[in-house]
């Protein structure tokens, strides 16, 4: 195998899940503290703290002590080269997030042990659904009272319609967590707090076998339960099937403690097993290969003012077959130019480092002149294909937004549109009056904020905002088919367009929706645009 081969063999390329507070953020400053990307297991992106200072690309950032973008990181771990894309991790999480699922390969789900599934990992789940990924599940904070291990499987199973295997099993929580059980190994490894900063405790393994010293060494009551437990599990759980975890109708589940740096490992290394390479992607010609392929990449994410100081945008680009060097031409397939990438670079948390080449599988950050949309295709010049669009996600808040000084109509009108050129927000027209009132559509709130600042600081232009009640969003799907000026709605609904002026509908109710359906025979709704 070449070293070509090679190195997009040994990639992982993955997004980190969760409702916010369940961990995420403190488990994968563990996989970097394995890596050894970070001597000690500083933060990330602690929140109100230190390294918030160095972010400079936005104000409300560091106002609110959180992460509005997403970042990349990069490491290595035992000759792999895993690239982990991370989520921003507030309740108001925007189109970003879900994007970013689609320039992973695979998913890590992270689930508080005494909460299970919750809202947001609701949401980011379906969409890792939608693309069939594998989904490795770690259950955190078993150091703190957790719910019934087996409660928490029945909850991913029923919530998500995963089916779910135990790849460890926990012996007890909270004050008496005693460690795991390898159900491929057949041992107990006992829990053991680490001191904060150092790799890991003395944990020890003791095979199920030895009875007697694992009672002596975690007590007669917990054994009792253990062996019980996995009784019952041996007896229920769903046999493991690469294949299944790999067409995401299966998950693995670990158990652990993030902050005491227990089960992290573990997990990392079962992961590392069954995660894929590379996968092959959907373009109009087929599927493009990773390895058989040169290079080629799609723009995932835009990101505007990074810097201030230089007004810049940059695009992030998965690339998804063969191999980026810095000084070759490529096609932007929907600009109709071939062009040098300018300043490509590996954005690593808050810094950034210029690169010289990369493999599919990484994620670059380029400069761009505005050029660039979500969803756009790179390749070789002597190639001309596209990779399938990224859809647009159903935002749930929506306003209706008005500029303050009338005289700056231009200025609002050109600002507002490349922030939803970007894609941070969506903007609808009204159905029949079209831009002379816009109405904008977010995933997360806090996206109103982010417009509102930007409007002012970018564009000078202030804007008012009045939030409007639908909280649901249909395309219609049959457009060509049906009369949209004729449709009976229920007396909720509005109907609105896109900027590409496809009709839409807008719902406060669910049922709503369904009742629409019920009254117009033959119309098909959509919740994800084109
Ligand atoms: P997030 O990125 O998913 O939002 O979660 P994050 O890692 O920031 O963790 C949220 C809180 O949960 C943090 O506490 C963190 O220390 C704690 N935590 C994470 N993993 C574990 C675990 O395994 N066990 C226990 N007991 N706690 C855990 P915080 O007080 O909100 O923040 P901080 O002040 O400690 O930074």
């Amino acid at each position: 195998m070449g070293k070509f081969t090679e190195e997009i063999n040994r990639r992982r390329t993955f997004a980190i899940i969760s409702h916010p507070d369940a961990g995420k953020t403190t488990l994968t400053e563990k996989f970097l503290l394995y890596g050894g990307a970070i001597n000690l297991a500083g933060s990330v992106k602690g929140k109100a703290t230190a390294r918030h200072a160095v972010s400079d690309w936005m104000e409300i950032e560091k106002e609110r002590g959180i992460s509005v973008t997403s970042s990349v990181l990069q490491f290595e771990y035992d000759g792999f080269c895993i690239n982990i894309l991370d989520t921003p991790g507030h309740q108001d999480f925007s189109e970003d997030t879900y994007r970013t699922l689609m320039a992973a390969d695979s998913a890590v789900m992270v689930i508080d042990a005494s909460k299970g599934v919750e809202a947001q990992t609701r949401k980011l789940f379906k969409v890792c659904g939608m693309r069939g990924i594998p989904i490795f599940t770690f259950i955190n904070k078993m150091d703190r009272d957790a719910k019934d291990t087996f409660d928490l499987l029945d909850d991913i199973e029923k919530e998500l319609g995963i089916a779910t295997c135990p790849v460890n099993w926990p012996i007890g929580s909270g004050k008496e967590f005693k460690g795991i059980y390898d159900r491929n190994e057949k041992c107990v490894i006992s829990y053991a707090d680490t001191e904060k900063g150092t790799k890991e405790g003395t944990a020890t393994r003791i095979p199920l076998s030895e009875e007697e010293r694992l009672r002596e060494m975690i007590g007669q009551e917990p054994v009792d339960k253990l062996l019980e437990e996995i009784e019952l599990l041996d007896g229920a759980s769903a046999e493991f099937d690469l294949e299944l975890v790999r067409a995401g109708g299966l998950t693995p589940v670990c158990f652990g403690s993030a902050l005491t740096n227990f089960g992290v490992e573990i997990f990392l290394k079962h992961f590392l097993e069954m995660t894929t390479t590379p996968l092959p992607r959907k373009a109009d010609i087929g599927l493009v290969d990773p390895v058989e392929n040169e290079f080629s990449a799609f723009v995932f994410k835009i990101q505007a003012n990074m810097n201030k100081a230089h007004r810049d945008r940059i695009a992030f680009m998965r690339i998804c077959s063969g191999k980026f060097d810095a000084s070759m031409e490529v096609r932007h397939v929907q600009g109709g130019k071939v062009l040098r990438l300018s300043q490509p670079q590996q954005i690593m948390a808050d810094e950034r480092k210029i690169l010289s080449e990369a493999y599919a599988g990484d994620i670059i950050g380029v400069f761009d002149p505005g050029i660039f949309s979500i969803g756009d295709t790179l390749c070789m010049p002597k190639e001309k294909f596209q990779y399938e669009g990224i859809p647009t996600f159903a935002p749930e808040h929506f306003a209706r937004v008005r500029q303050v000084d009338t005289m700056k109509r231009k200025q609002f009108v050109k600002g507002i549109e490349q922030i939803a050129q970007e894609g941070a927000i969506q903007i609808f027209q009204e159905f029949n009056t079209g831009l002379e009132e816009i109405i904008v559509g977010v995933v997360g709130v806090l996206q109103f904020d982010v417009l509102k600042y930007r409007l002012e600081n970018e564009y000078n232009v202030e804007i008012r905002l009045e939030n409007l009640p639908y909280e649901h969003i249909r395309w219609i799907e049959n457009q060509d088919e049906v009369n949209v000026e004729k449709l009976t709605g229920t007396s909720d609904m509005k109907k609105v367009r896109d900027m590409k002026g496809n009709p839409l509908l807008l719902f406060i109710n669910s049922w709503s929706i369904g009742m629409t359906l019920d009254r117009n025979k033959g119309l098909v709704l959509t919740e994800f645009g084109r």
